[in-house]
């Protein structure tokens, strides 16, 4: 599992790499941005401008939504992605921590009309993706939507069978979504697969 640092050198590669990976449809990035740019059309139909992207790298879908007048709060634990997300919203909120450790102090006393996360909640344990996703639901306003893209499976059987099939480039290290073991703690979660191995997961109050 890459750390703070593995994150900070892939920072200057990091829209090259994961762009390659997409555009041949391999895993993990098969889909990526279709996701983004589904999670884009969305939060701008919504009612409000209001959102938080947590782990948000390079900024890649924030900065997009910056240029379309939304106020970006967010938190990431690279320095080096920080930076270069700053570059894209300079008038963003950005704070440095790490999620695992739960939400930074700044972003809890606000509620937002989206929140995001793309690739990053993957490195919290399934359990530790259950209190920090209903934390993060917390935050929403009445109408608001929490907008998770990942690599995802419906099924653990479907996990396992592409598991196999990828072999050797399969990152043990990483924990990806099981959509129907999420589902016992939100019911309510809506759920669409843009490739074979990662999809859309929503939430609403
Ligand atoms: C694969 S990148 C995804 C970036 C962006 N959301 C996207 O879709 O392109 C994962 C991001 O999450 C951040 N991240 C990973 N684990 C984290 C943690 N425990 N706390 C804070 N940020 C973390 C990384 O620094 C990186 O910017």
């Amino acid at each position: 599992m890459l750390d703070k640092k593995g994150f900070d050198l892939w920072a200057d590669g990091y829209d090259k790499s994961v762009g390659l990976s997409d555009e041949d449809g391999s895993y993990p990035f098969a889909g990526y941005r279709q996701i983004l740019n589904e999670i884009y059309n969305r939060v701008l139909a919504g009612n409000g401008r209001d959102v938080l992207d947590i782990g948000f790298g390079t900024g890649a879908l924030t900065g997009k939504l910056y240029q379309q007048g939304c106020r970006i709060w967010g938190q990431d634990f690279s320095e080096r992605m920080i930076a270069l997300a700053k570059e894209k919203m300079p008038e963003a909120k950005l704070y440095q921590g790490d999620f695992s450790k739960g939400l930074v102090e700044e972003l809890k006393g606000k509620r937002y009309d989206a929140v995001i996360a793309t690739y990053s909640l993957h490195h919290l344990t399934d359990e530790g993706k259950i209190g920090f996703l209903k934390e993060l639901m917390s935050l929403l306003k009445e109408d608001g939507c929490m907008f998770v893209g990942d690599v995802a499976f419906k099924t653990r059987g479907e996990l396992e069978r592409q598991k196999a099939r990828i072999g050797d480039a399969w990152d043990a290290d990483e924990i990806y979504f099981v959509v129907e073991e999420l589902r016992k703690s939100f019911p309510l979660l809506n759920y669409e697969p843009f490739s074979f191995c990662a999809g859309l997961l929503s939430f609403r109050k």
